[in-house]
């Protein structure tokens, strides 16, 4: 397994192609996942050990990609902070009771066994290698504060500058929790990790370092030895602070020049960054951004090839195949 190319590129020692894979890869755009879905709420899909297998592995089969990531939520988190949470229909995600300052959770023990029975199974099946994630705790507060998502994190921000104070403490509760459940991933057996800040793109400079880096580098501090990857939308004007805290790869979105980012930092694995939304073009525009972005990457032993952000619903799933065929055959 150490000389698959996702984890050499990880160790920015990528002699071949570079590997691809892509946020999302489970998940909405493809039939396969809308049969599943037809008979199951998603709550129910994420705490069933045989779908997450299964489900995991459907992008595996179908479109040949150089990694798995476990089908799983960064909500997933909750049941360990004993949070209730869920999906409304097309709303995304649910929290019915979101947390104020002071709440005092009642964590549950042996809150993830779905999850490390999962990943056992998968490891058993999979020759390329599975990544685990949590969510990184700024953007798990952003959840728990506002019930949901939400387009300004008004709630959050409020809470943040009005009790800094509190709003730390609510911070180290959610780090705690997601190191434990970061471990059940690591002992059971994924090959790295990767963190999403999904949220951290609303947080000033000095905000982004005290609210959402400090909390992921005590993360990556506290976690056995596996490879990890830090992924905020806002990376790449973050890219610097990110790589500060050595990780091995910074997942960038798409909003900046993936080689000037590599002049910048020499060190640290490069994954990305395509614009998702560049799939809804025609297989012709595809393949020539495809190409650009593989050129100007060309024999960069730390580079994986990925999109800036998640694959969206509705995107064709054969562009999403023509992607990655593209991606392996340049
Ligand atoms: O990447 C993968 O294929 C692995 C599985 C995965 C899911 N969620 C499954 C999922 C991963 C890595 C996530 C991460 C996640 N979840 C993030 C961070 C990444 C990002 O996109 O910024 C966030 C912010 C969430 C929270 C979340 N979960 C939202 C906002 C939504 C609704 C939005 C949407 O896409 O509909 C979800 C639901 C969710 N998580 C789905 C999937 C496949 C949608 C499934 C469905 O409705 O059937």
């Amino acid at each position: 397994m150490q000389d698959a190319l996702l984890l050499k590129a990880l160790r920015s020692q990528n002699d071949s192609r570079p590997p691809v894979w892509l946020m999302r890869q489970a998940g909405r755009y493809m039939p396969q996942y809308q049969a599943f879905r037809k008979n199951h709420s998603l709550f129910d899909l994420f705490h069933d050990v045989e779908k997450i297998v299964e489900i995991t592995l459907l992008p595996v089969k179908a479109l040949d990609v150089d990694a798995a990531i476990l089908f799983s939520d960064i909500l997933s988190v909750c049941d360990g902070l004993g949070i209730k949470w869920g999906f409304e229909d097309g709303r995304g995600p649910l929290l019915p009771e979101p947390v104020q300052p002071h709440t005092i959770f009642s964590k549950k023990k042996n809150a993830y066994t779905h999850i490390e029975s999962a990943i056992r199974e998968l490891k058993k099946e999979l020759k390329i290698p599975l990544l685990g994630f949590a969510g990184a705790p700024f953007t798990i507060a952003s959840y728990l504060i506002e019930g949901g998502s939400s387009k300004d994190l008004k709630k959050t921000k409020k809470w943040l500058y009005s009790d800094p104070q509190s709003f730390h403490a609510l911070l180290n509760q959610i780090s705690e929790e997601t190191i434990s459940y970061l471990k059940v991933q690591i002992e059971a057996g994924v090959d790295g990790v990767q963190l999403f800040d999904s949220w951290a793109h609303h947080l000033d400079h000095p905000s982004f370092c005290s609210f959402s880096l400090h909390y992921m580098e005590k993360i990556l501090r506290a976690i056995p030895e596996v490879p990890v990857i830090l992924f905020c939308r806002g990376s790449c004007f973050f890219a610097k602070e990110l790589s500060s805290i050595k990780p091995s790869a910074i997942s960038l979105d798409w909003s900046g020049e993936i080689s000037i980012i590599r002049k910048e930092l020499p060190q640290v694995a490069l994954q990305g960054n395509l614009d998702p939304m560049i799939l809804y073009a025609s297989k012709k525009e595809i393949q020539k951004a495809v190409f650009r972005l593989l050129d100007s990457m060309k024999g960069d032993p730390g580079f994986i090839f990925n999109l800036g952000h998640g694959l969206l619903p509705d995107i064709p799933y054969e562009n999403v195949q023509y992607l990655v065929d593209t991606v392996k055959n340049h």
